[in-house]
């Protein structure tokens, strides 16, 4: 059965840890959701790890609205959650109107925005127009010049106590889920445990109260940096290559098709093709 955000908030009260991945298409959406996983992330990593960008900055909301209709169609039991991509939320309408459109036209469950104190009173309007918000501070690839690279934040005091305040306004402004990237597991135990709301940590340690991780990181199929807090499960790029090899032997040496994979006609039918 889908799991609604009351049952996020249950699982927090009961600490049942709540596990969400990305997908980004029709048949890794239903693989998410085969195998059990509470929460389906349509990342603007589908810049990356899909569309071959070298940062999540030029993703657009045609590019996330197409591949949230996709995911949809594959998990129709399954929370989805889409991105927001860089500067669709810039500005109060721009918010309304794009989430407004991941929700309508693209079935989203909620909207995920990068940014604390700052984007809290987009938030807010977003939670008072009915559109479930889920929070994301910590390492924001969006803004990753601002903060100095792909770097763990919240490290130093100032910057500890900046992101317990900007997930207390997040919580504030209404978010009922709130992610925490490549934060030192200290201060996300703090602020998992001072917030009614449930966290899900990326790089964030064991005290959140969930955990996400990048689709294609967990099965090995994307092979251009991986962070030290991505688990990866399988290796599914090189058995993916060694099947492309062999078909492509196979077509090469006439191997493939065989009978197997051949369509044929009666004897009859092709006697009166031939004695025409
Ligand atoms: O875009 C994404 O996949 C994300 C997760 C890494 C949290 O935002």
């Amino acid at each position: 059965m889908k799991k609604m955000i009351p049952d996020f908030e249950k699982m927090k009260q009961v600490g049942e840890k709540i596990s969400m991945l990305t997908a980004y298409d029709y048949p890794s959406a239903q693989f998410v959701e085969e195998a059990g996983v509470d929460i389906i992330l349509v990342g603007d990593s589908l810049g990356m790890v899909v569309l071959g960008y070298d940062s999540t900055v030029p993703v657009t909301m045609e590019e996330i609205l197409h591949h949230t209709k996709a995911v949809r169609r594959g998990a129709a039991q399954t929370f989805v959650v889409a991105d927001m991509p860089f500067m669709s939320y810039a500005t109060t309408d721009l918010a309304i109107m794009n989430a407004g459109r991941l929700i309508k036209e693209g079935g989203a469950d909620a909207v995920k925005l990068e940014g604390g104190l700052d984007i809290a009173p987009i938030v807010q309007i977003l939670t008072r127009a009915g559109i479930p918000v889920v929070g994301h501070i910590g390492l924001t690839p969006q803004t990753a010049n601002q903060l100095g690279g792909f770097k763990v934040q919240g490290r130093d005091l100032e910057s500890a106590k900046q992101l317990i305040k900007d997930a207390q306004a997040l919580e504030q402004a209404g978010a009922f889920l709130l992610t925490l990237e490549a934060i030192p597991r200290q201060v996300a135990k703090q602020i998992s445990t001072e917030l009614t709301i449930p966290t899900i940590g990326i790089g964030a340690g064991a005290d959140c109260d969930g955990q996400v991780l990048v689709y294609h990181d967990i099965l090995g199929l994307f092979k251009r940096f991986r962070p030290k807090f991505v688990k990866q499960y399988a290796e599914l790029r090189s058995t993916s290559v060694q099947a492309i090899q062999e078909y492509h032997k196979e077509v090469k040496d006439g191997v493939f098709p065989s009978e197997e994979h051949t369509f044929a006609m009666s004897d009859e039918v092709i006697q009166k093709l031939y004695g025409d």
